[in-house]
């Protein structure tokens, strides 16, 4: 023993070991010490009862099982036992709060409570649920914000509960959603729902000139019907639309109406949005919410873009040609998906675009025809203008004014959109000789020069 105060304790424990009232003490300490090793063999034996007997899932904020998970958490239980209604009571809450606009324009306000973060327990058929929400300390890259889990622990002999969490958790979230279209925005990385689902608009509230409507609607359907016939052949199962035509002809409000229609959502981008660049629509490709049109806006303003970068290599923060291909058929696309690409500039279209699985079926939306006008009519009047008189008058009206008149090569007579006969139907509820006399309007107002 080369160290010296190590050897003069050693001295000392042999001095003390031959006390005997040191030695009856040592004993003691040595039971101290065989206590604590099965203390610490006890909580391992209870780890390994905990990791052996209880199960887990967790379930992290970038699920879409997510908020049906806090949905379902925050449902009214009926508690029967007198334990479980003291242990399962959720004192914390959380609020998300969402606001809407109504047709009238006020703001409506809704509050959803949610167990807040912390410590929960939930009593589920015969099975004790032990729920804990938290934040991470760890951010997501991209966006900065924490992740943010919920777990759910049950005792192992109850795992197959989770299961039917799940599927009542879903079920309960499509309930919610019934008759209704979730249309999702982007917010950051995600796909949010913009305000609250809306009610389905029902199909025959867009009106479209003769067939453009059933042709789309059947191919739609064709296509949703097809699944099987495209994972036989190995295609990527994807079908691409473009809508073109001047703003205000319903090409928007259509896409929404067939969304309720399919029971579909819609998770809408705007490509001349700055800040959506080609990384981060791709990316939010790869988690596009199920049964979900995706629908591009303003489409042109990527031919735009692809312009301005060839000239200046500069895409100007938004998404360029190759992001929008890439989009619609190119590694994040994903294997199964409806687009729609909408935009009031034609003539700037790139040819590439239309190929299958990019754009398949390519609609002009145009500016309103007779046939259009009629049914408007009909929609807004027809039950006090029961044998069409007025309509005839107002359509007369429409043609005296040009508005109907075949363009030609020398000419292009004024022509007017779907939404300024809203507009102006709309203005005059309840007055059909309104309507009438107010249809000058509908001839666009040309800006004139600024001198
Ligand atoms: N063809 C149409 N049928 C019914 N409503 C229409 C039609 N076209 C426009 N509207 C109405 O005009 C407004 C703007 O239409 P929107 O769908 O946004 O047009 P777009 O997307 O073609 O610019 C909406 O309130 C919509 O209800
Ligand atoms: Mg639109």
């Amino acid at each position: 023993m080369s160290d010296p105060a190590a050897a003069q304790s050693f001295i000392n424990l042999n001095a003390l070991l031959d006390n005997p009232v040191f030695a009856g003490g040592f004993g003691l300490a040595s039971l101290g010490a065989v206590l604590a090793f099965a203390r610490r063999g006890a909580l391992a034996t209870a780890g390994m009862i905990r990791r052996r007997m209880l199960v887990n899932v967790e379930i992290s904020r970038q699920d879409p099982s997510y908020p049906w998970i806090l949905a379902w958490l925050s449902q009214p239980r009926e508690q029967t036992s007198f334990l479980a209604k003291k242990l399962t009571r959720i004192n914390k809450l959380s609020v998300t709060t969402s606001t809407s606009s109504t047709p009238n324009g006020s703001t409506r306000a809704s509050f959803f409570l949610q167990p807040g973060y912390g410590r929960h327990i939930v009593k589920y058929k015969h099975a004790y649920i032990a729920v804990n929400r938290e934040k991470q300390a760890t951010a997501r890259t991209n966006t900065g914000e924490p992740h943010e889990t919920v777990e759910l622990t049950t005792l192992y002999a109850h795992r197959h509960i989770f299961e039917d969490v799940f599927s009542e958790a879903r079920a309960l979230a499509l309930q919610a959603n019934e008759g209704k279209t979730v249309v999702y925005s982007v917010r950051n990385f995600d796909w949010v729902p913009l305000g609250e689902p809306r009610r389905k608009r029902p199909l025959g509230s867009v009106i479209l000139d003769k067939g453009v409507k059933e042709d789309i609607v059947n191919d739609a359907k064709d296509f949703l019907a097809r699944r099987q016939w495209y994972v036989d052949r190995g295609i990527p199962y994807r079908r691409g639309y473009l809508l073109y035509g001047p703003p205000g002809s319903g090409k928007s409000s259509f896409i929404q109406a067939l969304a309720g229609e399919l029971d579909f959502s819609v998770a809408m981008v705007n490509l001349s949005e700055i800040g959506v660049t080609d990384d981060k629509l791709a990316f939010l490709l790869t988690k596009l919410p199920e049964r979900t049109i995706l629908l591009l806006e303003d489409a042109d303003s990527a031919f735009v873009n692809r312009r301005k970068r060839d000239a200046d290599g500069y895409s100007g923060g938004t998404v360029t040609f190759s992001g929008l291909l890439n989009a619609l058929d190119g590694l994040s696309a994903g294997e199964e998906r409806i687009a729609f690409l909408t935009t009031n500039h034609v003539e700037l279209l790139d040819p590439a675009l239309i190929r299958p699985g990019r754009v398949d079926m390519m609609v002009r939306i145009g500016e309103a025809t007779r046939y259009q006008a009629a049914q408007m009519w009909d929609r807004f009047y027809g039950d006090v203008d029961v044998d069409g008189t007025y309509r005839e008058r107002f359509l007369k009206r429409l043609d005296d004014l040009g508005l109907f008149r075949e363009a030609t090569d020398s000419e292009s007579p004024p022509r007017t959109s779907t939404a300024a006969i809203q507009g102006l139907f709309l203005f005059n509820k309840n007055d059909m000789e309104g309507a009438i006399s107010m249809a000058e309007h509908l001839i666009p107002q040309k800006l004139e020069p600024e001198k």
